[in-house]
């Protein structure tokens, strides 16, 4: 007996007593892909719990910062690429479907990629060139070895017009098309993706439908659309959710649901600037910096499992759902908008340890 109590308890310092217990990647297997942005303390195990998770739970990772232009390409022709490689040789080594993100966006890419050599603006032609020259470099160094990408990220504003960044005003509309042309002549096996947040409000929506259809009508492949899903316990709601995948899906491209996490903390996004940058005066914006009440936990839990009821309502529109991240511990959430926060939205707590809400999204599909 001694024995035998002995046995289970290194099973499960070892973490081997959950290696009988199905994983997500194995109940959402006939559904939708499962994934996870990776950071590089993931991909290369300098994180080990995590980097054991995900090898676990994950059939296909995203990298969280490592492939942004201003990671890879910091300097006018000077590429890093320890970074990104150590990130596609983890998913390769364990089978995983691999997601470049993001060659074209307007943050974290440098400022010298809008200048020409005196500072001033690049013209039309120097940006397509530096665009192209990019694109050429990331994907082809990847070429066969990355099943994906995220040729554009974030171009549309809230209103539906498209979003004021260097690449519109330097270049004109046509940079959507030129970037995914680019990727398609440099990744020609690759799917190619657009990617953006707040889809589900009908107007912002009804402008990336637009570029998308512009897209299609000219002939240049897209091939799905990621749905980011940095939403909250309340909003946006399912039926919003639901009519934003429905309205995709009816353009007959694959749906992604791509940087799944819930926020459980005060939305400061919709209060002034200047509430978001003073987070050390205003307690009421951290109101759990010593663990999550078992109320929001409870609404947690059931905010996952309803998501996931819909995802596999409409499973077959949609082809991978990644969460934003491992576990609360390192979620971009507590540090932003906001420096300093402890938010609780992931399946994974700090300590690593499963959730009520990783067994519900596990049950769902279970039952399904
Ligand atoms: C956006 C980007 C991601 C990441 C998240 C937050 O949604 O697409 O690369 O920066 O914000 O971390």
């Amino acid at each position: 007996m001694k024995k035998c109590i002995l046995f289970v308890a290194a099973l499960a310092v070892l973490g081997c007593a959950d290696s009988d217990k199905p994983t997500l990647k194995q109940v959402y297997q006939d559904y939708f892909k499962i994934g996870a942005a990776v950071n590089y303390s993931v991909a290369s195990g300098k994180d080990p719990d995590a980097h054991l998770i995900a090898i676990r739970e994950m059939n296909s990772i995203t990298p969280e910062n490592c492939m942004k232009w201003e990671h890879v390409q910091p300097n006018p022709g000077e590429f890093t690429f320890e970074r990104a490689d150590r990130f596609v040789k983890f998913g390769e080594e364990h089978n995983m479907f691999i997601v470049g993100h993001t060659l074209i966006w307007h943050s974290q890419t440098p400022e010298w990629v809008f200048q020409d050599d005196n500072e001033g603006a690049a013209t039309r032609d120097l940006l397509l060139k530096r665009m192209q020259e990019h694109i050429n470099a990331v994907t082809g160094r990847y070429a066969e070895r990355i099943q994906a990408w995220d040729v554009l990220n974030e171009a549309i504003e809230e209103d539906g017009s498209l979003r004021q960044t260097p690449w519109l005003r330097i270049i004109g509309e046509d940079y959507i098309q030129k970037a995914f042309e680019f990727a398609k002549q440099a990744a020609p096996y690759a799917e190619l993706y657009y990617n953006d947040y707040n889809l589900w409000k009908p107007e912002k929506r009804r402008g990336a439908i637009r570029e998308i259809k512009k897209l299609m009508d000219a002939g240049v492949r897209i091939d799905a659309v990621g749905l980011q899903g940095h939403w909250r316990l309340g909003d946006p709601t399912l039926e919003q959710i639901q009519a934003m995948i429905e309205d995709f899906a009816k353009l007959d491209l694959k749906v992604m649901i791509t940087e799944l996490d819930i926020s459980v903390l005060p939305n400061v996004w919709a209060m002034s600037a200047d509430v978001r940058n003073s987070i050390e005066k205003r307690d009421d914006l951290n109101p759990f910096p010593g663990g999550i009440p078992d109320s929001v936990q409870t609404q947690l839990t059931e905010r996952y499992q309803a998501l996931f009821r819909l995802f596999l309502d409409h499973h077959q529109s949609i082809d991978r759902v990644t969460f934003w991240g491992i576990y609360d511990g390192t979620s971009w959430l507590n540090h932003y908008p906001v420096r300093g926060r402890t938010d609780y939205p992931l399946l994974f707590n700090r300590e690593l340890q499963k959730k009520p809400a990783y067994d519900a999204v596990i049950q769902v599909a279970q039952q399904h």
